[in-house]
């Protein structure tokens, strides 16, 4: 891991208390990124703002935020540019999933999935673009949004349909935001993980026996590993690390509107 990669780069990453979001963040900043860690979990993003600035290299802050209230995302963008001078890219990463079968679909569940995984992400890129538009082209490189879309983004799937509407909404936002934010000198690309052993994941694992989908734990990923992956394992959050280091890094300078898939093949079953 070449320690320069990341330097200069400030970058806004939410969900990063835990899980994906986490492990992002810690190799950004052991590239020399600075990190603002926005979540809802205000103490775990403080421990993990800890965790980064004890290694060294990269600097990192923590903001409590709660990414579906503009007035959150426009304080951790603020605390931001308060703390590294401005900021260069901005990571939707927070998100969340509760899975239902179609006809059990209620307001509820709808709301919550679709609030934080599509309207707060699209909060986000507009917070962020807000002041990258003040801050000015920078010389060389453009400014990057980068959100985390899914498996869901691209493949419908029964037990999620809500949480496939909201990560199916997450490629739109990348797609239009690319369009829309172009003139300004920013790019918007994506990743989009399958299975991937965090907290989410093994919530999900639970849910999925409660609702009746899947008859024990682990279950759900012995059936995924064997009928819809092409390679035969789950993923862990240090197999996203590099890909999304790649579309926070200047190497992604030529790219926009893109969604990454790194689902261990699932999206072409
Ligand atoms: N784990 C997977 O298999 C998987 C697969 C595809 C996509 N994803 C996506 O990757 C992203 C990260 O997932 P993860 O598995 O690391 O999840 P996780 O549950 O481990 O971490 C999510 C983080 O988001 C934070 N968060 C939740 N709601 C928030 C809010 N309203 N405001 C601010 N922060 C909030 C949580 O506190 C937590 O720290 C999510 O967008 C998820 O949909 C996950």
């Amino acid at each position: 891991m070449d320690p320069t990669r990341l330097q200069g780069k400030n970058i806004l990453i939410t969900g990063a208390a835990r899980g994906m979001g986490a492990a992002n963040a810690e190799a950004f900043a052991a590239q020399g990124a600075n990190l603002c860690i926005a979540d809802l979990d205000g103490d775990e993003a403080a421990k993990m703002a800890e965790r980064i600035n004890a290694a060294g290299n990269g600097k990192a802050i923590a903001v409590t935020c709660d990414v579906t209230r503009r007035e959150d995302n426009a304080a951790a963008v603020a605390a931001t540019v308060e703390a590294f001078g401005s900021i260069n890219v901005g990571l939707f990463n927070a998100g969340l999933n509760k899975p239902r079968f179609f006809m059990d679909i209620d307001e509820d569940n709808w709301d919550m999935i679709m609030t934080v995984n599509t309207k707060a992400m699209w909060l986000g890129m507009q917070e962020v673009a807000r002041q990258m538009i003040a801050q000015g082209p920078m010389a060389d490189h453009p400014y990057k949004l980068v959100n985390v879309g899914s498996i869901a983004s691209r493949k419908p799937l029964v037990d999620v349909t809500v949480y496939c509407t909201s990560k199916y909404g997450c490629l739109a936002l990348t797609h239009c935001g690319a369009l829309g934010l172009a003139e300004h000198n920013i790019t918007v690309n994506g990743y989009a993980p399958g299975v991937v052993v965090t907290p989410l994941w093994e919530q999900l694992d639970k849910d999925l026996v409660d609702i009746g989908f899947k008859q024990k734990a682990g279950q759900a990923y012995e059936d995924i590993v064997r009928d819809a992956l092409q390679i035969k394992r789950v993923s862990y959050p240090e197999d996203i690390t590099g890909t999304a280091s790649f579309l926070v890094s200047d190497d992604s300078d030529y790219m926009t509107g893109q969604m990454i898939h790194i689902d261990g093949g699932w999206c072409i079953q």
